[in-house]
């Protein structure tokens, strides 16, 4: 049997993650849409044939034909739907951030360990994109021994006027964190935030870009730049330096095109145009993974957590232009570390 999905939220990420089920998933079937904005869930429900509207995202939770809640609404939602999902004991699939920080986020870790089994995932969607995998696999399998240094940058051709200075780090930088805590397989302790020169290009007084430098309980050194209004397009880049050589993010398939005096490729205008791939195989795992085995297999509650602990130490390094030190809770057993991780230093 398929697995029922319910969608809270089809804003622009919603719309797009009901297309991705509907169209590019097998085995999952799309029967229930919720949004504050009970006109918009009603246009989409009509344009998807079979699926039903609940206006009340509770009802939608308690819906006995959803078998599983994808929450794509509003950050400050999350929280209070991703606890409903656990009460009815349902798997849900939230869309970062899990909370709007580390302390809220929290209270979903203490929830789920209570039950004592998993149930939510958190859509850090890099974690399925083909090119982190195979840096990932690389690493694993010791390519270039212990990892000593990670770059990263994170460019956004622009940002709406609502984006604050404070959104580089919570909005942008959380998914550095996500995947810099995935490939060295520890917790980040400091972020230490530098900020520079501001382009002019940036509105309403946001200070873009930023460098952010964080460093990992093992010792390894991640700087992350930012940088929201970069106008060129979304370009994502990483490099893991190691003991014995380095390991680089390949840019995503693209045909090079010599054409009128250029030679190059094109660059993607936005996040979904360059991760698409990575939201499939993100539904698609977590699909597999709820009908095979009753849980997720991707990003847990404590990922999410710990990348808000992070978030807010970047926050508190941006207003004190100090280091700040990453607080995390002792991490329950439900979440303990797989065996067999990176080779590590020393
Ligand atoms: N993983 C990623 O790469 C990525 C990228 C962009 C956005 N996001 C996250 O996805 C989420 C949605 O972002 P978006 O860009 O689609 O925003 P959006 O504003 O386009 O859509 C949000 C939708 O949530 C609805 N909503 C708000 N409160 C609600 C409530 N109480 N109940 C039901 N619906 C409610 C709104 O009416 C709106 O339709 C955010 O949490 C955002 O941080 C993740």
């Amino acid at each position: 049997m398929s697995l029922r999905i319910g969608m809270i939220g089809v804003g622009v990420m919603g719309t797009a993650h009901c297309d991705t089920i509907v169209h590019h998933v097998s085995g999952a079937e799309l029967v229930a849409v919720s949004d504050a904005d009970s006109a918009r869930a009603a246009r989409l429900a009509q344009e998807l044939d079979g699926t039903r509207t609940h206006d009340d995202p509770y009802a939608l939770i308690r819906d006995p034909e959803v078998d599983a809640v994808v929450i794509a609404s509003s950050d400050e939602t999350h929280l209070e739907f991703v606890l409903a999902c656990l009460s009815a004991e349902k798997n849900v699939l939230c869309e970062k951030p899990l909370a709007p920080t580390a302390e809220a986020s929290l209270a979903v870790v203490e929830a789920e360990a209570e039950l004592g089994r998993r149930l939510v995932q958190i859509a850090f969607m890099r974690r399925f994109d083909a090119g982190y995998l195979a840096v990932k696999e690389r690493l694993d399998a010791g390519s270039i021994g212990a990892p000593l240094l990670v770059h990263c940058a994170h460019r956004n051709k622009s940002v709406p006027a609502s984006f604050t200075t404070e959104m580089l780090f919570t909005s942008s930088v959380t998914h550095e964190v996500d995947i810099t805590r995935w490939f060295v397989d520890r917790e980040i302790v400091s972020a230490t935030v530098f900020t520079p020169r501001s382009t002019r290009l940036a509105q309403n007084g946001v200070r873009d870009p930023q460098l952010v430098m964080l460093e990992s309980e093992d010792g390894v050194l991640v700087d992350v730049e930012v940088f929201v209004n970069a106008q060129y397009g979304y370009d994502i880049r990483c490099e893991v330096v190691g003991e014995s050589g380095t390991l680089t993010l390949p840019p995503p398939v693209d045909v090079f095109v010599r054409h009128e005096g250029h030679d190059g490729r094109r660059i993607n205008p936005d996040f979904r145009a360059r991760f698409r791939p990575a939201y499939r195989d993100q539904f698609q795992t977590w699909t597999d993974a709820v009908r095979r085995r009753g849980g997720p297999a991707g990003p847990s509650a404590w990922d999410g957590y710990a990348a808000a602990a992070v978030v807010d130490a970047c926050v508190e390094s941006l207003h004190s232009g100090r280091r700040a030190e990453v607080r995390l809770a002792p991490r329950p057993e439900l979440y303990a570390p797989a065996a067999g991780a990176v080779v590590t230093a020393g």
